[in-house]
């Protein structure tokens, strides 16, 4: 892995790891960018899938306007706004409504963010707030490398199928079933199993816990396919690891990769905060 310098833009891009991300160093995300280092850092994106900008210090403001650099601001579901106060910037935490640690930590399996909409979102954008002194990491699946590394005829089986994403049935396995005006505002979307990255042109599997089914087959059936697959690619070598520090700002390509939240802290006791803004991609098919 060797630092790319940009110095012609301004910033260097340092990998994380041999699969995936990257450091972005030498920028300042509350100064707009020009149309030089936008492509640049549009590039980064989606050469590394998750870009990781360091000692960032943005308002809530400020991360709207950031995010809005590289696309639309998708909106919360009807149930989901949490705590914000921001129409446009959900806060994720581990706090109930008194402000306290609950113990439970959100998000904690595998997804890919609005999965369940027509156009699932193309990109994340998490900023830290308050960190635990230690854990509470954000683990990502690389979908594209998980693919490639299925066996052809997998591959060409996958690719013949589409599945079904819900939010209302990735609610019941939570144990919170969805209301009527919930169902409305979410209903579920179909979505191609082996999903061809609209702007890289490369072969993902898109699943996560909204991907409920297989569609045309039967639920139990096409629900134990779906599991078995994810259980099959969350593992090494598929996976990176982002351990948060204080600043932390990432930016991930939700379209080829799967994350979750690890509660490796103590939850009842320290606050993770972070603020959450995304892009709405766009349909898969
Ligand atoms: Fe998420």
């Amino acid at each position: 892995m060797n630092a790319h310098d940009f110095t012609q833009e301004r910033f260097t891009l340092q990998p994380l790891s041999d699969l995936m991300g990257a450091e972005v160093i030498g920028l300042d995300l509350r100064q707009p960018f020009d149309p030089d280092i936008k492509a640049a850092v549009h590039k980064a994106f989606l050469d590394y899938q998750l870009l990781v900008f360091r000692d960032q210090n943005l308002t809530k403001d400020e991360q709207v306007v950031f995010t809005e650099q590289f696309g639309t601001l998708e909106r919360h579901a009807v149930r989901n706004r949490g705590t914000s106060d921001h129409p446009l910037v959900h806060i994720v935490s581990n706090l109930d409504e008194s402000g306290k640690p609950m113990g439970k930590v959100r998000s904690d399996k595998w997804h890919t963010d609005k999965s369940f909409r027509p156009e699932p979102s193309m990109a994340t954008i998490l900023h830290a707030q308050t960190l635990p002194p230690d854990g509470g990491d954000t683990v990502f699946v690389n979908m594209y490398a998980a693919f490639d590394g299925l066996n052809q005829a997998t591959k060409d089986k996958i690719r013949s199928l589409n599945v079904v994403h819900s939010w209302a049935t990735s609610r019941e396995h939570e144990g919170r079933p969805v209301t009527a005006e919930e169902k409305r505002d979410a209903p579920d979307n179909v979505h191609p199993l082996a999903r061809i990255h609209p702007e890289t042109g490369r072969t993902a599997i898109f699943i996560g816990m909204h991907a409920s089914h297989i569609d045309g087959w039967s639920f139990e059936e096409g629900r134990a396919f779906v599991v078995e697959l994810e259980e099959s690619v969350t593992r090494a070598p598929y996976l990176f690891r982002h351990k948060w520090q204080a600043g932390d700002l990432l930016m991930w390509d939700n379209r080829c990769l799967l994350h979750r939240a690890e509660a490796n802290f103590d939850a009842r006791k320290f606050p993770r905060i972070l603020h959450r803004t995304c892009l709405r991609g766009t349909a898969t098919q």
